[in-house]
């Protein structure tokens, strides 16, 4: 008996300590990244401000240890946050906190799609045979595949990456020898970003206003307090 109580108690802690993340600690670093990510993490047109806002935990951990080991390159970055330098619960933290901004509802952080001059109806059917299988139908990624949502990104962004992508500047779905890309004309993925810029639309709920979360105070680190008590 005391063993299946024991038991329920460890499984109902898990969870609370799989999210136990220091919130604000990550508002905190994110007014380093705001600079260039946006104040809410939403990215902005133009192929060098990725939207963070939303993205899964697990991939934002392992995008910035991907640059910190060198795997992914952007030095500027590197340079103005510190990001080599950060701790590995600060990297959680922001993570965490970058995860819970769920802008997809407020109209005014849909993104525009780029359709001058492309086909959607092409760009549907080149997701719908080459892409859904690991990012989904809806666009909103599969964590079993490790492949990230691409709704709601900026489509400057995805078109630039699936460049990188073709010139093996960075690797996609984590396999240097990866070849999805390689017949692409630049039509072609423009088509494909046209549709995936249409993904988000349908989340939108008219006249909801996203707020910035209200978080709890930091936590003093153990430092801190060992430091305040001498
Ligand atoms: C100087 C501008 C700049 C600052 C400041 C900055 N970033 Fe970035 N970040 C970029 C650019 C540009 C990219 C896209 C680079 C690429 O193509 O890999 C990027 C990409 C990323 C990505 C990958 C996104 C994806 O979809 O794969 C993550 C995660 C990220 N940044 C986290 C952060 C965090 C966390 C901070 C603050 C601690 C930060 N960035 C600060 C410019 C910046
Ligand atoms: C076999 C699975 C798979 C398929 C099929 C696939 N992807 Fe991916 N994709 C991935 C994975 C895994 C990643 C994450 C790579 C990483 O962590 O850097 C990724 C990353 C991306 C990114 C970068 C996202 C970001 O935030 O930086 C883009 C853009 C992308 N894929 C577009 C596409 C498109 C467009 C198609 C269809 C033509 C496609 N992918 C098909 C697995 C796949």
């Amino acid at each position: 008996m005391k063993k299946i109580v024991l038991l329920a108690a460890a499984l109902l802690l898990t969870p609370l300590l799989a999210t136990a993340a220091d919130l604000a600690n990550g508002e905190r670093i994110n007014r380093n990244c705001a600079l260039c990510h946006g104040a809410f993490a939403q990215g902005a047109k133009g192929r060098l401000s990725p939207r963070l806002a939303g993205l899964p935990r697990e991939y934002l951990i392992k995008a910035m240890e991907d640059y910190r080991s060198g795997v992914r390159r952007n030095p500027t970055m590197m340079e103005t946050t510190g990001l080599a330098n950060m701790s590995n619960n600060d990297i959680e933290d922001i993570a965490a906190y970058l995860n819970m901004l769920d802008l997809t509802r407020d109209a005014r952080f849909d993104v525009r799609p780029i359709s001058m001059g492309s086909d959607l109806a092409v760009g549907e059917t080149i997701f719908m045979d080459e892409c859904k299988d690991c990012h989904g139908r809806d666009g909103r990624g599969k964590p079993n595949k490790e492949a990230p949502p691409l709704t709601g990104q900026h489509g400057e962004y995805i078109f630039s990456t699936i460049k990188l992508f073709q010139a093996k500047l960075r690797n996609h779905d984590n396999d240097p020898e990866d070849e999805t890309f390689k017949a692409y004309s630049d039509q072609q993925i423009l088509n494909t970003v046209a549709f995936i810029s249409t993904l988000d639309d349908k989340l939108v709920v008219p006249g909801d206003m996203f707020r910035p979360p209200m978080l709890p105070p930091m936590r003093p680190r153990m430092t801190n307090v060992m430091q305040a008590n001498a």
